[in-house]
């Protein structure tokens, strides 16, 4: 047996290459991070190992997770410790000996789905016994979920939250090592450990945490109280992890924080999203970059400089609106009128004007009248969206807008929101149809779901064309000529 590893030795840079059966645990814990972490994948490492020889097989584990970008980065890092340690993945709930739930609270029926499904897990653990049970992320960050988890669902092994997910080592130790449900929920954190190992979705693309939290207490919204304050991330380790991915093989980057606009005014020395772009353009082999999400209060003419200048930035910008009357704007407390939002797009689509544009927008807001609707309907209308996420507002506790009188009867919202869907679909569809001929470049990102002989790829504008092509090409940019536009999508053909 080689000589033993003391985890304390090693500079953060190499852990990843540290063979983690090497490393010494019969020692006490580092106390830095992420060294600290490390120890706890060795010693996690050789439980999983131990039962797994015991059983004679692999020991399963199956991530589901909830809600935004962000989530699907965390579950990823999630994934890289499992994989560490020694389980092996499964989209298989039924076969998993650990089962995680990365959970999303933006909107009720979110928290719903998980209840829904809890029910189901309870059932397979009777038949399962050894099945552990986790719960992480944004919903857990609330205290009325926990209390009812506690109250209710007791077979739950392991609870942890937002702020908390780089010790998933440590806790899942603490699980092995006890029967008992474990809750760990932090209120908040400055911490922001880097260097831990993650499991990519995809070969050639990846999210790239730049921030985390968000200040903007848009009064609908629980994702302040969840996420935690506004948290910028070092641009020296944003670049450092960005050019490493490339040497991996990655060619498009997607920059994840709540309001990317803001980047960097908390730091040190700080430095706006703009110049943070302008540092990744310059990584060399790096193809693409795309960035979620922006609010359109802090979206500056330097962004809209850089993006126009930029050979790698995709013409596609988020940019959500949330609605169209200046009364209803000012309740949610977004702090931009219909007038100043239009006047943004029209600046924007004046210096790139074949950017495609999509928001998110609400309806059903306390106090909002069929006539607000129509405000919004009209922003539809002019703005031209290539896709808008339409969401109905879900009442989420502690915000302000959840104690506003005057909340919207159902039937109300409902025929507005079924107004405003009808418009964003007309619009989408015809936005689309523009491109009717057009050769673009595309990004062949996997084989088609329904029809194995063709592949699907994304254009800089996050439209999806479906075209005949070898799997040998996912991860290449193609050049391909958009024949026939089906409502969303085009089919097409590769120009050689
Ligand atoms: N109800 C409905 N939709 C919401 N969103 C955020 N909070 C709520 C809520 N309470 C929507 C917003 C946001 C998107 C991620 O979710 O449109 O941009
Ligand atoms: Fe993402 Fe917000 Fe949902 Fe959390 S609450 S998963 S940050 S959308």
């Amino acid at each position: 047996m080689d000589s033993y590893i003391d985890l304390k030795d090693i500079v953060t840079e190499e852990l990843k290459h540290v063979d983690l059966d090497r490393v010494n645990v019969t020692c006490s814990p580092p106390d830095v991070e992420p060294q600290r972490q490390y120890y706890f994948m060795a010693k996690c490492r050789q439980i999983v190992k131990s039962e797994s020889e015991r059983l004679g097989r692999p020991l399963y584990a199956c991530i589901q997770t909830f809600g935004c970008q962000m989530n699907a980065r965390d579950s990823e890092k999630l994934l890289g410790i499992l994989t560490q340690i020694g389980y092996v993945s499964t989209q298989e709930e039924s076969e998993a000996d650990f089962v995680i739930y990365n959970t999303c609270t933006v909107r009720d029926n979110a928290n719903q789905r998980v209840y829904g499904r809890l029910g189901f897990l309870n059932s397979l653990k009777r038949q399962r016994p050894h099945l552990k049970i986790a719960l992480c992320g944004c919903m857990m960050q609330e205290q009325t979920v926990i209390d009812k988890i506690r109250k209710s669902y007791r077979f739950v092994d392991l609870i942890f939250g937002t702020h908390n997910l780089f010790k998933f080592a440590q806790l899942l130790l603490t699980m092995f090592e006890n029967r008992d449900m474990i809750v760990d929920i932090w209120q908040e954190t400055d911490q922001i450990v880097e260097e831990l190992p993650v499991n990519r979705k995809y070969p050639y693309k990846s999210g790239i945490n730049i921030m985390f939290g968000c200040n903007n207490f848009c009064s609908y919204c629980i994702v302040p109280y969840v996420r935690g304050r506004e948290r910028s991330r070092d641009p020296q380790e944003i670049v450092q992890e960005i050019r490493q991915l490339v040497a991996d093989g990655v060619v498009e980057v997607m920059l994840l924080g709540q309001n990317v606009n803001s980047y960097g005014k908390n730091l040190d020395e700080p430095i706006t999203f703009a110049q943070l772009l302008s540092k990744v353009e310059q990584i060399d082999g790096l193809k693409r970059i795309r960035f979620m999400t922006s609010h359109p209060r802090d979206l500056s003419d330097e962004l809209i400089e850089v993006m126009k200048n930029s050979k790698k930035i995709c013409r596609h910008l988020h940019l959500p609106v949330q609605a169209g009357s200046d009364r209803i704007l000012q309740a949610m407390n977004r702090r931009y009128t219909k007038a100043q939002y239009l006047a943004l797009v029209d600046k924007i689509r004046a210096a790139m004007p074949d950017i495609a544009l999509t928001t998110d927008i609400i309806v059903g807001f306390p106090g909002e009248t069929p006539e607000d609707v129509e405000e919004t309907i009209d922003v539809v209308r002019r703005v031209q969206y290539d896709n808008a996420f339409t969401f109905i507002y879900s009442k989420r506790t502690g915000t302000p807008a959840s104690v506003m009188e005057n909340q919207v009867p159902e039937d109300v919202v409902r025929e507005g929101f079924d107004r405003l869907l009808k418009e964003v679909q007309d619009t989408a569809k015809r936005r689309a149809a523009l491109l009717q001929g057009q050769v673009m470049e595309a990004l062949v990102e996997e084989v088609n779901e329904q029809d194995a002989s063709l592949m699907t790829g994304r254009l800089s504008n996050n439209m999806l064309v479906h075209f005949p092509a070898p799997a040998t090409l996912i991860g290449q940019l193609v050049q391909v000529s958009l024949d026939t536009c089906h409502g969303f999508y085009y089919t097409g053909h590769i120009i050689s």
